[in-house]
C-alpha cells in the first residue's frame, strides 16, 4: 500500500518522509490544521537541542539534576495543581511539613504546624511576600503612632538581586542604595545601621550574594541595628535573602548564626531550586512567627469548598515541585545535605586553585557559596566575554558580567558549582578554559568586546 497523506501505520512510511518534515513548524500563529503528534514533538525536540546543555550551565544556581526516585515523583504529581487543597489535602500537608522543616532549619523556635511560612515560585515571589510583610507591619505601626506612611524605604546593598529593585518599584517603595565595593561584596553593616530612619520597613542581609557568593554579616548587622534602637534611634526588622545560601550555612557552617536565632531576624526566604536541590521552580518565605506575618496579606476562600489560605501572587501552580522538595528533605536529611554541600565546597576550592594556576585571578572569597567568581589579569589581551564566548563554543556556558553598580568597574566571570558538577568535569572545564586562553593569547580579538556579555546573566 503506498502512504501519501495518513500516518495511520508509522512503522510503514518513515517520519522524515511525512509532508509535514519539510514545511516549517508553525511560528507565530496557531495553524489551521493539525500536526500529527509524533511529527510536533520531534520537530519541538529537534529545535530544543539547540538550547544550552543543563549540566553544562555553570551560570545557574538552579538545580538540573534528581535522583531517578525523585524524577518519577515528579512526573506523578505534574497533573496536580497545588492550589486545590480539598481536593488535594496531602499535598497541602506536604507543604506544612516543609514549611515546618525549613523554619526548624533556620533557628525558629515554632517547629511544627505554628510553623509560618509558604511555598512560592521562587525566591523572587517570597521576596516580594516578605517585603510586603515588612511594609505592613510598618504602616500598621506608623498608624497606631498617629505617624505618616507616605515614604516607606527599605535599606539594601547594591549588590542584591534585581528582585529586590522590582520589589522597590513595583510596591513604590524608596530604595536605600548601600554601596559594595570591588574588595568588599557584602553589606557594609555600619553605614546600613547609619542609613536606617523611622520610615523605614526593613534592612535587607544577603546569605550568598549572586557576583561572588560572599554572605553578609547578618550577626553584626543585627548588633548595629540593636545598638540604634538602643540608643533611641528606629527598631529595624531584618529580612535575610537566603535564596542560596540558606541550604549552605546550616549544613556547611553550623555555628554561624545569621537566621532566626538573632531576635532582630524577621523572615527568610530561600529557593528550593537552588541548593534545596529541587528542579525550577519552588522557593519558600518563613516567618519568624505569626506575628511578623500580617492578617491582611492572608487571603481565606472557599471557592473550592473549603476554608483556603493563601499567601502568594498568583492561585495556580504546580504541585510537583512542592513534593520533590519534601523528598529532599526526608530522603536526604540533615547528613545527606551536608555530605553535598561539603563535596560541592570542596570541589569550588579545587577549582578555585586550578583557575589561579590558569592566570586568572581569583574575586570570591572562601566560607561563602560553593561558587568561583574570577577576573582577568590586567595584561590580558582579551576581555572575561571574550573568554565566556570561548568556552560557549566548546559547550560551557559561563556567564561574564560586572560586579554590581558601585564596583562595576570590575568585569568576572562565574561558575557555580551545583550538585552534579563532578571533579572530572572540573577537569574537563579546566582543560578547555586554558585551550581558550592559549587561543585568545595567539589571536587577541581585533573587534572591541561586548560590555554585557552575549550568553550568560547574572541570575
Ligand atoms: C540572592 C538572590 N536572591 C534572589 C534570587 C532570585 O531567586 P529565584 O530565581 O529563586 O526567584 C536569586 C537568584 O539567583 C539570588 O541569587
Amino acid at each position: 500500500m503506498l502512504h501519501t497523506q495518513s500516518h495511520d501505520d508509522d512503522t510503514v512510511e518513515p517520519m522524515f518522509g511525512w509532508r509535514e518534515m519539510r514545511e516549517p513548524i508553525p511560528r507565530w500563529t496557531i495553524p489551521d490544521g493539525e500536526l500529527p503528534a509524533a511529527a510536533a514533538a520531534q520537530l519541538i525536540r529537534d529545535e530544543l537541542s539547540l538550547d544550552g546543555t543543563p549540566l553544562l550551565n555553570l551560570a545557574s544556581f538552579v538545580t538540573t539534576w534528581m535522583e531517578p526516585e525523585a524524577d518519577a515523583l515528579l512526573a506523578e504529581a505534574r497533573n496536580k495543581n497545588f492550589v486545590d487543597q480539598e481536593e488535594y489535602p496531602r499535598t497541602a500537608e506536604l507543604e506544612r511539613r516543609c514549611v515546618s522543616m525549613i523554619a526548624d532549619l533556620f533557628g525558629a523556635s515554632n517547629a511544627g504546624t505554628a510553623a509560618v511560612g509558604t511555598s512560592t515560585v521562587g525566591s523572587s515571589e517570597a521576596i516580594l511576600l516578605c517585603g510586603l510583610a515588612l511594609d505592613r507591619l510598618w504602616r500598621a505601626k506608623r498608624k497606631e503612632d498617629g505617624k505618616s506612611t507616605d515614604h516607606p524605604n527599605i535599606v539594601l546593598g547594591t549588590h542584591v538581586h534585581v528582585c529586590w529593585e522590582k520589589f522597590c518599584r513595583y510596591f513604590g517603595l524608596e530604595p536605600r542604595w548601600i554601596p559594595v565595593s570591588a574588595g568588599a561584596v557584602h553589606l557594609d553593616v555600619e553605614a546600613a545601621a547609619a542609613a536606617v530612619d523611622e520610615n523605614t520597613i526593613g534592612a535587607v542581609a544577603v546569605l550568598g550574594n549572586t557576583y561572588t557568593g560572599a554572605f553578609d554579616d547578618v550577626a553584626a548587622l543585627a548588633a548595629a541595628l540593636d545598638a540604634r534602637a538602643a540608643a533611641g534611634g528606629p527598631d529595624v526588622p531584618i529580612h535575610v535573602d537566603a535564596a542560596s545560601g540558606g541550604f549552605v550555612a546550616p549544613f556547611a557552617y553550623p555555628d554561624l548564626a545569621w537566621d532566626f536565632r538573632l531576635p532582630r531576624v524577621a523572615s527568610i526566604n530561600t529557593s528550593g531550586h537552588k541548593y534545596g536541590l529541587v528542579y525550577p521552580g519552588v522557593g519558600w518565605a518563613v516567618w519568624r512567627d505569626a506575628a511578623h506575618l500580617p492578617d491582611e496579606l492572608v487571603f481565606h476562600d472557599n471557592y473550592l469548598g473549603n476554608d483556603q489560605i493563601t499567601f502568594s501572587l498568583n492561585f495556580s501552580k504546580g504541585a510537583a515541585q512542592v513534593i520533590g522538595q519534601y523528598y529532599n528533605l526526608v530522603r536526604l536529611g540533615r547528613a545527606g545535605y551536608q555530605s553535598i554541600v561539603r563535596n560541592l565546597l570542596d570541589i569550588a576550592g579545587d577549582l578555585e586553585q586550578a583557575c589561579e594556576d590558569a592566570g586568572f585571578s581569583v574575586v570570591s572569597e572562601g566560607d561563602a557559596l560553593p561558587l568561583v567568581t574570577v577576573g582577568l589579569r590586567q595584561d590580558a589581551p582579551f576581555t572575561a566575554y571574550d573568554v565566556a564566548n570561548h568556552l560557549r563554543r566548546r559547550g560551557w556556558i559561563v556567564p561574564a558580567y560586572t560586579l554590581p553598580k558601585s564596583a562595576d568597574d570590575v568585569h568576572v566571570l562565574r561558575v557555580v558549582v551545583r550538585e552534579g558538577f563532578s571533579r572530572d568535569l572540573l577537569d574537563a572545564l579546566m582543560g578547555d578554559a586554558k585551550d581558550s586562553l592559549a587561543e585568545l593569547r595567539a589571536h587577541p580579538p581585533s573587534q572591541p568586546a561586548p560590555t554585557v556579555s552575549e550568553h550568560g546573566k547574572v541570575c
